[in-house]
């Protein structure tokens, strides 16, 4: 069957990280609109796609208005505040999900489906009311659904970001219903990652919920293959103050030897220094910044905890480590942002540069709202090969 080209809208685009995405899966994919209402992700979406997204608020758009752009692959990464595990978890009933409501009511009314639907969320969104509603509307319209709790550091990245990704695609209209486990409980949700032509082809997990692909973990490279070299790393140190007014100390400090680092979030580079994400160890390389207690990091790759990672209660020793915060294009890079220029030298591909117009911390936010590309363009690639069946 010939293949069918992908046009897609890209809802909640922020810095086009779905874009991005989307067009290392699928090279002649076209993004036909984004939407977004943030001046600062949109000037930065502006500069590297060339076309400005819409601002119109998401939850304000008629449904003549999605229909006439006739689009085939719906991208969509919705707030995540109402989800989030320090926030209120009002789910459906906060304000920030009322677009997300608003375009599942358009899913379930629109004449002519999108084939693909890809989501991207925080780990609790599984359990939400809002998941449950997508899920039911996307049942009822004829979608298959694989749903995702997983982290780019299981497909070789060095960073932690654990999150809810949700893939799915139209049965054709003579294809029989598949079972629809996803309608009961969440408990079907994939915690692995395999090659991503298996996406779709391979069950997730056996009825008793397990996950059955087999693992497939290839090792990050160190984290100094993401950095830019500094001349001097003073104006980008933690500040002092920052660390030794707290008595007992939660950074991630990491080594440009390390394979792995911490998710970054919106609040990195603020005042909020603690669980926001690493910061880089630039001297006394040699040794661990330890102190009297020792925390045990749990290794994502392995399972296993087993590396000693923070520093506790030794203000001076950390200090002395002069750990710097990560540049946002480093931040960038280990997203898997394209900040070094079109993938593989295709020239059907955008790069990433932040305009001057944005500050350092304006950058840093938009990278903690942003997502992992790397994950995003494995999943896609999976669900979309179920366009060339
Ligand atoms: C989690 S971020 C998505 C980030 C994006 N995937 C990226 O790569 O940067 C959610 C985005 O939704 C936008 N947003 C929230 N509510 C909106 C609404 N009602 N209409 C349009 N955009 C909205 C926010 O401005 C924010 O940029």
């Amino acid at each position: 069957m010939p293949r069918m080209p992908i046009r897609a809208l890209e809802f909640f685009s922020g810095i086009g990280g779905l874009h991005y995405g989307l067009e290392r899966a699928d090279p002649t994919a076209t993004v036909l609109a984004s939407f977004d209402m943030n001046q600062n992700a949109n000037a930065c979406y502006h500069a590297n796609f060339g076309f400005k997204p819409s601002t119109t608020s998401i939850d304000t758009l008629s449904l003549q208005a999605v229909e006439r752009f006739g689009a085939n692959c719906w991208l969509l990464s919705p707030p995540c505040q109402p989800f989030t595990q320090g926030g209120k978890r009002l789910d459906h009933e906060d304000k920030r999900s009322l677009a997300l409501l608003h375009l599942i009511d358009l899913l379930g009314q629109i004449s002519a489906p999108p084939d693909f639907v890809f989501l991207e969320n925080v780990p609790n969104f599984e359990v939400s009311v809002c998941r449950s509603r997508l899920v039911e509307c996307l049942d009822a319209r004829n979608y298959d659904i694989r749903e995702f709790l997983v982290s780019p550091v299981q497909i070789g990245v060095a960073n932690d970001r654990r999150r809810y990704y949700l893939c799915a695609r139209r049965r054709s209209a003579d294809a029989p219903k598949s079972d629809t486990p996803y309608l009961q409980a969440p408990r079907v949700i994939t915690t692995m990652l395999s090659d991503p032509v298996k996406t779709f082809s391979q069950p997730g997990s056996d009825s008793d919920g397990r996950d059955t692909e087999p693992a497939w973990k290839p090792t990050p490279p160190q984290i100094s293959s993401y950095l830019q070299p500094l001349e001097d790393v003073s104006p980008h140190l933690v500040p002092q103050e920052y660390i030794l007014k707290r008595k007992s100390f939660r950074f991630d400090l990491v080594k440009p030897t390390d394979r792995i680092s911490s998710c970054f979030t919106k609040a990195y580079g603020s005042h909020h220094v603690i669980g926001s994400g690493s910061f880089l160890q630039t001297e006394r390389l040699d040794v661990r910044v330890l102190a009297f207690n020792i925390v045990l990091r749990r290794s994502p790759l392995t399972g296993v905890a087993a590396q000693v990672e923070f520093a506790v209660d030794d203000g001076p020793s950390v200090v002395a480590a002069r750990p710097r915060f990560f540049r946002p294009t480093e931040v960038a890079r280990l997203h898997g942002f394209p900040i070094d220029g079109p993938p593989r030298g295709d020239p059907r591909l955008h790069a990433m540069a932040f305009p001057d117009s944005l500050s350092v911390a304006q950058q840093l936010k938009l990278l903690g709202n942003s997502l992992s590309v790397d994950v995003v363009a494995h999943l896609l690639s999976g669900l979309l090969a179920a366009n060339a069946d």
